[in-house]
């Protein structure tokens, strides 16, 4: 096994103290060390493949210069793309990102809480399942930072960033309804997660402020298990009967992939049949031959906040940061007129 460098071997080798070894290798004192031996000390480091010891550095300054991150899913685009969006600008600040997926699970989310809390990372960023408040109070009593994203609980004053989800879905029925169709159904996760909650009281509250007809049934809340086949049975129901609806919103990038291939399966034309808007941006939305309207959240801005937040809440108590963004409504084919 080869020798571990030490900061001795690299200030022997120049014929300086380690002190100013250190300065050097920390980017520290910068403007009072001459750049003729700083160089020569960061030539020798890397001649002699010098890697820092994160443990004792982080024992010294108290910080691993992690962050955790926790999503429902990482291999959902929505999340995987946040993700990365959160990895390059944690990495900007020097920060390196740890994953893991809560699969909308409270206990795994708990014990990737614990995990990431004992292997000291500096903070965390959590899009919390649903039934996770203890593990928010948590991490709040034991004083570590952290920010909710996508979703939080608006009966725990916490840092978090998130679309305004009622405004976002009430934008879309209205939508709808300027383009003339007058029977709305939505399809979404029967969940306690704040920000489904929110999709469908914006829905509920555009058709009732616009007072145009609407049954009860045309609100279809699905278990999570087994979305593909609850999505099918929802949208026959939706499209049986003398009242078909004519317009149907996806509260989510899930459950459009898995309802517009069911349209497509049984011939159902969009937009002529059935005005369709979905949330989130998606390839696959893309690609269908009539291009989906869709609820663009600010992935970019949303990624950056959080981290901005989460950095400026590390090492200082603050007052919590709680942002709402607006999030587009990209009009495309699959609402045309
Ligand atoms: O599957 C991704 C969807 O669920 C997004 O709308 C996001 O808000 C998440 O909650």
């Amino acid at each position: 096994m080869l020798k571990k460098i030490s900061l001795k071997d690299i200030a022997n080798q120049v014929g300086v103290s380690t002190a100013l070894v250190s300065y050097v290798l920390n980017n520290q004192k910068e403007g009072r060390i001459s750049k003729e031996v700083a160089q020569r000390i960061r030539d020798t480091a890397k001649r002699l493949n010098y890697r820092t010891n994160q443990v004792a550095k982080s024992l010294k300054t108290n910080k691993t210069l992690t962050i955790g991150l926790i999503v429902a899913d990482i291999s959902n685009p929505f999340f995987s793309s946040l993700a990365r969006i959160i990895e390059d600008e944690a990495d900007k600040n020097n920060y390196t990102v740890i994953f893991g997926s809560s699969d909308e699970n409270p206990d795994k989310s708990g014990k990737l809480i614990e995990t990431l809390v004992n292997r000291q990372v500096d903070g965390l960023i959590i899009a919390p399942p649903q039934n996770s408040e203890s593990q928010v109070n948590y991490l709040i009593e034991q004083d570590i930072p952290f920010v909710l994203i996508d979703r939080y609980f608006p009966a725990i004053e916490t840092n978090y960033v998130a679309i305004d989800n009622y405004k976002a879905a009430y934008t879309a029925t209205q939508h709808f309804i300027d383009i003339g169709r007058k029977r709305i159904g939505m399809i979404t996760y029967e969940s306690a997660i704040f920000n489904l909650n929110e999709r469908a009281r914006g829905y509920l509250s555009a058709i009732k402020e616009n007072k145009i007809p609407f049954r009860t049934t045309w609100l279809k809340e699905l278990r999570p298990n087994n979305t593909k086949l609850c999505i099918e049975k929802a949208i026959n129901e939706l499209l049986d009967g003398p009242q078909p609806v004519d317009a149907l919103l996806f509260s989510s990038n899930i459950i459009a992939g898995w309802g517009l291939k069911y349209l497509n399966s049984i011939g159902i034309k969009v937009p002529d049949q059935l005005a369709v808007i979905s949330f989130d941006e998606s390839e696959a939305l893309d690609l269908f031959y009539a291009p989906l309207t869709y609820i663009k959240q600010p992935l970019q801005e949303m990624g950056r906040a959080a981290i901005k937040i989460l950095l400026e809440t590390i090492g200082k108590s603050s007052k919590p940061v709680q942002l709402n963004m607006e999030a587009g409504l990209v009009i495309r084919e699959s609402t045309a007129v």
